[in-house]
């Protein structure tokens, strides 16, 4: 094994497209965190798979409601929702539009696009759970997405 410090450093050098994977607490209040490590999974069925750390907060509220959204961040807004759900402090919901699609997981208002999922499968690795999602609606909208690349925030450039 190498050191997690040197793991995190090379795995910075993959560029990354930034996500807000949202939730439902128990009593219906959202729940959400940042995620750089969602992967789409299957074509038939559609499947979309997230990390999840099994210390977050997120963590125990998606195995919970058994549903998820991944909002894919755009550059800009998109810089601020990233590091406000990259915390675990305060009310990360204060002033961001959101609505409820086909599972009732929050869509957020500003993603680039979006997909609301249900969980099929939840696998353990290592300190993170990979949540499995089955795609029950997506949906995208005008824009250029927010990256991530070697610990700091980016734009797309062609
Ligand atoms: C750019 C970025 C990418 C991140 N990617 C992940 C990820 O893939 N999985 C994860 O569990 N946490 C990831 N995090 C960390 C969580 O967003 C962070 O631990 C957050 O505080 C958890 O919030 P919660 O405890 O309220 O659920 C990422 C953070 C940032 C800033």
């Amino acid at each position: 094994m190498i050191d997690p410090s040197q793991f995190r450093r090379v795995m910075g050098h993959f560029a990354a497209g930034v996500t807000v994977v949202t939730t439902l607490r128990a009593d219906g209040a959202p729940a959400g965190l940042t995620v750089s490590a969602v992967c789409s999974v299957s074509l038939n069925p559609t499947l979309v798979l997230a990390c999840v750390d099994r210390g977050s907060e997120s963590h125990p509220a998606i195995r919970q409601s058994g549903v998820f959204a991944v909002n894919v961040l755009r550059e800009g807004e998109g810089e601020t929702l990233a590091r406000r759900f990259g915390t675990s402090d305060g009310d990360k919901f204060r002033g961001v539009g959101f609505h409820a699609e086909h599972t009732g997981a929050p869509v957020l208002d500003d993603a680039l696009a979006w997909l609301d999922c249900r969980v099929r499968d939840a696998h353990e690795a290592g300190d993170h759970t990979i949540f499995v999602g089955e795609v029950e609606a997506a949906d995208t909208r005008e824009g250029v997405p927010l990256l991530y690349y070697r610990g700091g925030y980016g734009r797309f450039a062609p």
